[in-house]
């Protein structure tokens, strides 16, 4: 089905303001976006995601003084990490104002907030008067959208509309962090543990991404199966282990191993984490495009962003 791609940020917050759905360019991916406060237009998003309902969604404003419409406290470690980190990919819970519709939250009392660093984002917020729920912009458990197209592939016919902002420059979602009653992280994404560690000092690791069945119950949305291509894909196979058939690759820096691929993705042949981040949905969903019998990827270093790419890289090879 056809869907509209454009850059009318008007019609785009128009859309919102009547209860509609758009997608919605940020620097990590692109999110399906809706009025917050709507519990209608909310519901949409779940519907056109099939997204089940105790996955909470992230709340989007443009700026803090925005705060008291989404949440009743802004602690003081809150008020550092937003002025290290915001506009950009970090997102508190914070408890949650009336104003928000329990739907949002799944019917927890803390709702995930966060300012994105995406101009069109903020003005399409701006302009719509409200604050934006916005999950990432794909079917659930499938991969995110890095660019508007990617966007119109999953849910063409489901959104109302797709602002094209470009490539998304940072490629994974934002960090999730709890804070009280002690700061803890619950998703790795675009903020790395070592940089939220000079803001927060000690983090409890609740995204405990060794076992991601155990996060599953700690928060909810982070399903040890998700973000996945429709190919099987296999993390980091022993070099003994045989491949039948045809395979692609998706590596950091170069080919690993002695085995022959009919595809290839190499993320970042300088090796910088960045570019592969950037890189990485886009390059899977290439992969998983070619109808391959298998993918295999490459674990990254377990450092800065690599530890959200693994998160992602360990959900996508989780049994289906
Ligand atoms: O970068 C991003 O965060 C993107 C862009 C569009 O902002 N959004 C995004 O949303 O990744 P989504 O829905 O794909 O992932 C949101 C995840 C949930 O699955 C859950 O793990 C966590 O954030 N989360 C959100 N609200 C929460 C809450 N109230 N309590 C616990 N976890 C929450
Ligand atoms: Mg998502």
């Amino acid at each position: 089905m056809a869907c509209e791609i454009g850059t009318d940020l008007e019609r785009a917050a128009d859309i919102i303001r009547r209860g509609g759905l758009v997608g919605m360019p940020t620097e990590t991916v692109y999110g399906l976006a809706a009025n917050a406060l709507d519990p209608q237009a909310v519901a949409r998003i779940f519907e056109a995601k099939e997204r089940p309902a105790f996955d909470p969604l992230i709340v989007h404003i443009p700026d803090v003084s925005w705060m008291p419409r989404v949440a009743t406290e802004f602690p003081d470690l809150g008020q550092r990490l937003a002025a290290r980190f915001w506009p950009g990919p970090l997102t508190m819970l914070l408890p949650k104002a009336a104003a928000v519709p329990d739907l949002v939250t799944s019917g927890l009392p803390e709702v995930g907030v966060r300012i994105p660093d995406h101009s069109m984002a903020i003005t399409l917020i701006r302009t719509s008067e409200c604050p934006v729920a916005a999950p990432s912009a794909n079917l659930f458990g499938r991969i995110s959208p890095t660019t508007a197209q990617h966007v119109a592939d999953q849910l063409a016919g489901r959104v109302d509309y797709i602002l094209d902002g470009g490539p998304c420059g940072v490629g994974v979602e934002s960090t999730v962090v709890r804070l009280s009653p002690r700061p803890a992280l619950l998703r790795p994404g675009g903020v790395s543990l070592e940089d939220l560690i000079k803001v927060a000092g000690a983090l409890e690791i609740e995204a405990s991404t060794d076992h991601p069945g155990e996060v599953a119950q700690s928060a909810p949305g982070m399903l040890p199966q998700h973000y996945a291509p429709r190919t099987p894909l296999i993390l980091d196979p022993p070099a003994e282990r045989v491949l039948g058939g045809r395979w692609g690759v998706l590596c950091f820096q170069r080919l690993p191993g002695e085995r022959e691929f009919c595809a290839q993705e190499i993320l970042s042949p300088e090796g910088s984490l960045t570019d592969a981040a950037a890189n990485f949905f886009a390059a899977l969903r290439r992969l998983d495009e070619l109808g391959l019998d298998g993918i295999v990827a490459e674990s990254f270093p377990e450092a800065g962003l690599g530890r959200a790419l693994n998160d992602r890289l360990r959900r996508a090879a989780a049994p289906k």
